[in-house]
């Protein structure tokens, strides 16, 4: 979620610590700063000595993976916190919000295919907050990505916060809740698995308890996520509320899987759903 100056190696370290004991795996923030300079790398490396078991996920934005000529860069980002997975994130609508953003997205396709194939560890594509359609995942699908996270509306506002650094009225006011929405994004997304059995879905975007955590899986899920909700929580009631709301979240999960009657994780994912309809 973050990285990149001085203040975010604290923050890291306490996610990674927290997440360590939880098992829970992390995405450290945009990279971007990191290839530019080495300042700031023990704020992202910070992370793997925190959480030597979990998985941990690299990540960098579209408008670079666009520009890509070698994929040696981000190989060396990925070996910087000895990451499990690579994250790649689709900003589109952040881009154009921002009055420094890029909306050059050229070559992004053609980039995202090549760390498919020359980089060691699975890449992941992910949106910030607006969805991904099911015509995007299936141009993602066909270039190798296995792993989508939906990264859907109805959390956080990526529009909305450059919407208020703006400070002033713009014409771009009008996006803050542009995107499709996390559940119908999963859906839509979820189709892909008839063509792609292997396709892993992660389900974030507004994930704020376990309910919605069970119904995510319900919907085919393989794994979901959460941002904001967690960090604000680390921010205002340190490690140990964090491991509270973790805590909360998983009794919750029990909770909705013993309502529904599935005693697993994959009996949820695969049979709760037709229970119903
Ligand atoms: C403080 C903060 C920083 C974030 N930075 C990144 C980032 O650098 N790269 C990225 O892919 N997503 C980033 N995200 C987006 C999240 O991964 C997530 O997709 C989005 O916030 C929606 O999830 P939420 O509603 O649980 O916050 C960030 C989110 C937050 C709250």
């Amino acid at each position: 979620m973050t990285g990149g100056y001085k203040e975010a190696k604290l923050i890291n370290r306490q996610l990674a610590e927290v997440c360590e004991e939880k098992k829970i795996a992390l995405g450290v923030g945009s990279q971007r700063q990191a290839l530019e300079n080495s300042d700031y790398h023990s704020s992202f490396s910070i992370v793997r000595k925190a959480a030597p078991t979990i998985p941990i996920i690299g990540n960098i934005g579209a408008s670079e993976v666009a520009q890509l000529r070698d994929t040696s860069s981000i190989q060396k980002l990925a070996d910087m916190i000895q990451a499990n997975a690579f994250a790649i994130h689709l900003n589109p609508l952040q881009e154009l919000v921002q009055p420094e953003g890029s909306t050059n997205f050229r070559g992004v396709l053609n980039g995202i295919e090549k760390l498919v194939n020359k980089l060691s560890i699975p890449v992941i594509v992910k949106e910030i907050g607006a969805g991904i359609s099911f015509n995007v995942a299936k141009k993602l699908a066909d270039v190798g990505v296995t792993y989508i996270d939906v990264a859907g509306a109805g959390g956080t506002s990526w529009a909305g916060v450059e919407i208020l650094r703006k400070n002033k009225s713009s014409w771009q006011e009008i996006f803050w809740d542009w995107g499709i929405p996390t559940a119908d994004s999963l859906t839509q997304v979820s189709e892909l698995k008839k063509e792609f059995p292997s396709l892993q879905i992660i389900s974030s975007g507004g994930i704020t308890n376990g309910i919605e955590i069970a119904k995510s899986v319900a919907m085919s899920a393989d794994v979901v996520g959460s941002a904001r909700p967690l960090l604000q929580q680390l921010i205002n009631y340190g490690k140990k509320g964090l491991d509270q709301l973790i805590n909360d979240w998983h009794s919750q999960l029990k909770g909705a899987m013993f309502l529904v009657g599935a005693l697993t994780i994959d009996e949820l994912q695969h049979t709760a759903i037709q229970k119903v309809s």
